[in-house]
């Protein structure tokens, strides 16, 4: 089958880390207590159990050729009364482990996702939102069953085992070294498919992963899959991931099949070897072997094999949690790059000053967008930002909130360097509208108050009227209260700019960046737009980015960008009487126009 481009698989570590087995201590640790109750009750009950086959011996060896009925009776009912001990136990464990590893699961959960909150722009540049989502929801889910059971049982198989061999050392010495000598035999069956079992693992779960990958772009695309007619395509593309992901989990599974028939036969030619050997030495003159021992002997090996069978299975789910484990911690340990400086201090209250310093940025190494840029914004100051498509006016607004860090130089707001003050103290003091203004799942009302909690609907619809957007809401079905859908799809686009413009303004923000706000709304709405933010304003330093040069004619700065570098400052009048590339762009506007 041949790879397509969505088939990328995330790099794999080589060695398996047990360290990450050590960080899921972290999370299983508050749960101590509740697993030490479960582990003793299930060892007691694992403890009575272990007698029966004693209780079985004696009955063969002592009371049948006594004849003697009451002990035979007195041996029943205790070892009916060991089988409902061993019910109830065993119902303790399940109630109380199924809540401990959910709740494990929430806080693993939950650290993702506070951590993927944290985490800048550029980690999110850098890959697919649905391998992200993997992470969070499957990965964590897979892990439910090692935590929920695995650790328990794992920890009650082994001191099961102890327990077993005692028995089965206390019942016979020479029948206990013949069962053992199959051990041997099976550390060889693991030590052969370890490395292949995990690393058949790690390839499923990238496999999953992107399929996930390619079914959440999908989505996400489908308006523009069906305008170009593109489903049959796109069902190919995802058939063969989905093939992929079909056959890497056959091949990891494939693995998880080996390790318990291999037990099974091992443990079939140790009881073998025991019949036949045990059998000799009941016949063989003044051996001290008997059949009641041998008949005990053979249901300890049931239960010797019983426990290492699971503890085999316990093994295969461990390599596919560790596998799955390596992905969480590795998106736990992305690094938050974009975070508060060692002692930053609170941004003061923001005058609003933006002054850009030397700035030079790149978003991957080697590639410069921004080089050397100098222009300060004195308070109150409306700049607008102006240039081709890919200049890097997004990229100046988006240094000023700190969403990258510069590679050099500063950017200042009221002489403080911005990456020396805390994050929230700063953003809290700013109104950015991005140029994909997103819309959330909720009311109109709280796409608006989405940044400022604490406003009050007469705030927020007076956020609305500044940008006109009150109109349009209030015809809307339940006003303020309408139902919008994540993205907005119930929204125009121009709707939608002026719901997250009203959002940027509710802030009452020192420093304002609308990045394209006004591109899709009709010229009459932004004329009576224009008005009222006019006088919203004043006082306030704003950064406009328009394609539409109507909109910042009377910017108190306009700056045209290109080539890593602002080519032409000044007011609309002096760039004109310039006759530069900011006149050119403006001429040819108004002659596309004329
Ligand atoms: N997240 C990113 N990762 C890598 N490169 C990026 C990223 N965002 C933008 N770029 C690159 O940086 C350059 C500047 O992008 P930017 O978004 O600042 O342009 P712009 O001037 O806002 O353009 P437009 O008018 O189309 O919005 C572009 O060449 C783009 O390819
Ligand atoms: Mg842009």
């Amino acid at each position: 089958m041949a790879r397509n481009r969505y088939d990328v698989d995330e790099t794999l570590e080589d060695s398996f880390d047990v360290s990450q087995l050590k960080r899921l201590m972290k999370y299983i640790a508050p749960h101590k207590k509740i697993m030490t109750a479960v582990i003793l009750v299930m060892l007691t009950s694992s403890a009575l159990t272990m007698v029966i086959p004693l209780f079985f011996q004696r009955i063969m060896d002592v009371y049948i050729p006594a004849k003697d009925m009451k002990g035979v009776v007195l041996v029943t009912f205790l070892t009916f009364a060991i089988a409902v001990c061993s019910a109830v136990s065993l119902r303790f464990r399940i109630k109380h482990m199924s809540v401990v590893g959910q709740s494990i699961i929430h806080s693993i959960r939950s650290d993702i996702f506070r951590h993927l909150q944290e985490l800048p722009f550029s980690y999110y540049d850098d890959r697919p939102h649905g391998k992200i989502q993997v992470r969070v929801v499957n990965y964590v889910n897979s892990l439910s069953d090692l935590l929920s059971n695995g650790i328990v049982n794992t920890l009650t198989d082994l001191c099961n085992l102890v327990f077993i061999i005692i028995f089965m050392l206390i019942c016979d010495v020479r029948l206990t070294v013949v069962c053992l000598l199959g051990l041997p035999l099976l550390a060889v069956v693991i030590v052969f498919i370890k490395k292949r079992q995990r690393r058949a693992w790690q390839i499923q779960s990238n496999k999953q992963s992107n399929l996930n990958a390619y079914i959440a772009e999908s989505i996400n695309g489908i308006r523009v899959t069906q305008s170009f007619v593109r489903e049959e395509k796109n069902t190919d593309i995802f058939n063969d991931l989905s093939r992929g992901y079909r056959s890497a989990w056959m091949r990891a599974v494939k693995y998880n099949f080996t390790l318990g028939p291999s037990v099974d036969i091992i443990s079939a030619i140790t009881t073998s070897f025991i019949y036949v050997l045990g059998i000799q030495w009941v016949l063989a003159p003044n051996d001290t072997m008997t059949v009641g021992k041998i008949i005990a002997f053979t249901a300890y090996i049931g239960r010797f094999w019983f426990p290492i069978n699971t503890l085999a299975s316990f093994y295969n789910s461990l390599l596919t949690a560790i596998s799955y484990l390596e992905r969480i911690f590795e998106t736990i340990d992305e690094p938050v790059l974009v975070k508060d400086a060692p002692g930053a201090v609170e941004m003061p209250p923001i005058v609003g000053e933006v002054e850009f310093k030397d700035v030079s940025f790149s978003y991957e190494e080697g590639h410069r967008i921004l080089d050397c840029v100098n222009f300060t914004a004195k308070p109150g100051q409306s700049f607008a930002i102006v240039g081709p498509t890919g200049a890097g006016k997004t990229t100046i607004v988006n240094l000023i909130s700190r969403f990258y860090n510069v590679d050099s130089g500063q950017v200042l707001i009221d002489g403080n360097d911005i990456s020396k003050v805390t994050i929230h103290s700063l953003r809290t003091q700013m109104g950015v509208m991005m140029q994909d203004s997103f819309i959330f799942s909720g009311t109109i009302m709280d796409n608006i108050r989405y940044g400022n909690r604490d406003a009050t609907d007469e705030d927020v619809i007076r956020a609305a009227k500044t940008v006109c957007a009150h109109d349009f809401i209030s015809q809307m079905e339940h006003g303020y209260y309408t139902e919008v859908n994540e993205r907005g799809s119930r929204l125009s686009a121009g709707q939608r700019q002026l719901i997250s413009f009203a959002r940027a303004l509710l802030a009452d923000p020192k420093i304002l960046i609308l990045d394209e706000a006004t591109s899709s709304i009709d010229t009459e709405t932004e004329i009576l737009l224009q008005k009222g933010l006019n006088e919203l304003l004043k006082g306030r330093t704003s950064f406009i980015i328009a394609h539409r040069l109507s909109t910042i004619k009377n910017a108190d700065c306009i700056m045209y960008v290109d080539h890593g570098g602002i080519v032409e400052r000044g007011t609309h009048d002096e760039l004109i009487a310039q006759k530069g590339e900011y006149y050119h762009l403006y001429i040819s506007q108004f002659d596309f126009l004329a």
